[in-house]
């Protein structure tokens, strides 16, 4: 019977010493499983279903109990306060699993990908000894190699940003064959950062910007179509950055590739994340007018309201060059739901800075946001600023932050009532009888399971909502 899904994290008392003589068997021949925990972004969730294909071609198979895995893969992020912290914690908790199963006979490696594994690299090993292989995201075309390595005996560190392309050398999603992604996927166009906001470790853990190839986006998408998918998310740090020579010899940026994507059969509904304010060009914009596929919704950081701080993070933009945006953004697409990502307590920021993003937020008006409070990032330069700002003047400004933000979303959420909105369905409701889609602007959308099945995109009338919920059924 195989056991409840477990996290990483069980039992934290460690017991084993790295070197420890019970001799492990080797799994040559054997079947092996692989357990994955998947931190962070969507990007890290993305790499995860792709180092899980490249498992799979090399003979794994997926177990969703940890202490059924030969090989457990932690894909970190680095993003915010005490990541690496986080990541050392839940390997000293494995490390008991370890001894338990070697002391059965039982051989476990432990693999640490991701921003963490990128920005520790070696450090890894020497404070965590349990762990086997390390593996940062621009060489996850290795890992199958790696874990051969590494189960030879040999401690692996691949951090290197290798110079071919990784997606090249990844195997095809084989959604069809392996693993079942449901209606909707994301799909990598785009991945690193040329942007260098001071608070922000992504340049260092993603590398340089680089954008995927139209034939192979194209190519990939196919393949998801014909498994099922009907909606993409197209990624990138930059996403909007994305460009690339289209399939009629010119230059192409994300709208062309938009109006691309949407021409495959079965493809009903396109988004992509995250976007750079600087890099919304006309031709994108336009997409969101002329592209009825391009959903109406819009995840746009803008992180502070106030021109100083925008300065010190080096986002190459004022408030108002973001409100101006905006307003073009919706004059081209009046029913168009913004998001927004949100800093607080950035080094320098006043009073009358954070107003000014209080002020910003009440001129955009958020259907929906995520909002941080500013975390130094060791080597990024924000953490060497001067001013730093009291945690608890962080945590009273977060708080009267979100409070506005919440009863922006409680808003726009109680406004969908009585509308009629189309939903894809995408999975089973919890209760009987129900069936579950989501809206145009993400929100869950609870439907009479007679009504449509999954992959259906039907209108619905929004009889009632919840916090984040859309009801098309009676009370
Ligand atoms: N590439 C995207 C998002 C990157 S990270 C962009 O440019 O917008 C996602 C969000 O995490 C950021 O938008 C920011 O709001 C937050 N973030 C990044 N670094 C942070 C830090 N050091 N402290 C607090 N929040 C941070
Ligand atoms: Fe980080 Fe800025 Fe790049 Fe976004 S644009 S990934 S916030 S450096
Ligand atoms: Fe985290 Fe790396 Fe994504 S730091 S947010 S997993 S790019």
């Amino acid at each position: 019977m195989p056991k409840a899904v477990k996290s990483p994290a069980m039992n934290d008392t460690a017991t084993l010493q790295n070197g420890q003589d019970a001799a492990p068997t080797p799994l040559d021949g054997a079947a092996k499983r692989y357990f994955v925990k998947t931190y962070g972004c969507q990007m890290n969730v993305y790499d995860s279903q792709r180092m899980s294909d490249a498992l799979t071609e090399d003979g794994y198979s997926e177990t969703t109990d940890v202490q059924d895995a030969d090989l457990i893969l932690l894909n970190t992020c680095h993003i915010r306060e005490k990541a690496a912290e986080k990541v050392y914690s839940a390997v000293g908790r494995l490390r008991e699993l370890k001894a338990d199963r070697a002391s059965a006979g039982k051989e476990t490696m432990i693999a640490i990908a991701g921003c963490v594994a990128q920005a520790e690299g070696a450090e890894i090993l020497r404070r965590a000894p349990a762990v086997d292989l390390v593996i940062g995201p621009q060489t996850y075309h290795r890992l199958p190699d790696a874990v051969r390595r590494a189960r030879a005996g040999e401690k692996v560190v691949e951090t290197d940003y290798a110079v071919e392309d990784k997606f090249d050398h990844l195997p095809s999603p084989k959604a069809s064959v392996t693993r079942s992604r449901g209606v909707t996927a994301f799909l990598t166009v785009q991945e690193g950062c040329d942007k260098f906001c001071t608070f922000c470790v992504v340049p260092y853990t993603r590398g340089s910007e680089v954008s995927r190839p139209v034939s192979r986006i194209v190519a990939e998408a196919e393949r998801l179509a014909a498994s099922g998918v009907r909606e993409l998310t197209l990624l990138g740090q930059n996403v909007n950055a994305w460009h690339g020579v289209g399939e009629d010899g010119r230059e192409w940026g994300l709208g062309a590739l938009l109006f691309r994507l949407a021409e495959i059969p079965g493809i009903a509904r396109l988004r992509y994340t995250t976007s750079h304010p600087r890099d919304m060009d006309d031709a994108l914009i336009a997409a969101h007018r002329d592209l009825p596929a391009l959903m109406p919704y819009l995840h746009l950081p803008v992180q502070s309201g106030s021109d100083l701080i925008l300065k010190r993070m080096n986002r190459r933009h004022t408030a108002a060059d973001y409100l101006r945006l905006v307003e073009r953004i919706r004059s081209a697409r009046p029913d168009i739901a913004m998001s927004g990502d949100f800093i607080v307590g950035f080094p320098g920021e006043t009073d009358a800075d954070f107003d000014a993003t209080m002020k910003l937020i009440d001129d955009v008006g958020y259907a929906a946001a995520y909002s941080f409070k500013y975390s130094p990032r060791p080597g990024t330069p924000g953490a060497d600023m001067d001013d730093h700002v009291p945690e608890a003047v962080k945590d009273e400004r977060l708080q009267r932050l979100q409070a506005l933000l919440s009863r922006q979303q409680a808003d726009f959420v109680t406004s969908l009532t009585g509308r009629d909105v189309d939903v894809l369905i995408d999975k089973p409701g919890r209760q009987a009888g129900q069936i579950v889609g989501r809206s145009p602007w993400l929100q869950p959308v609870i439907i009479d399971e007679k009504a449509a099945e999954i992959g259906d995109i039907v209108t619905v009338r929004i009889m009632r909502t919840g916090y984040n919920t859309l009801y098309s059924t009676p009370d």
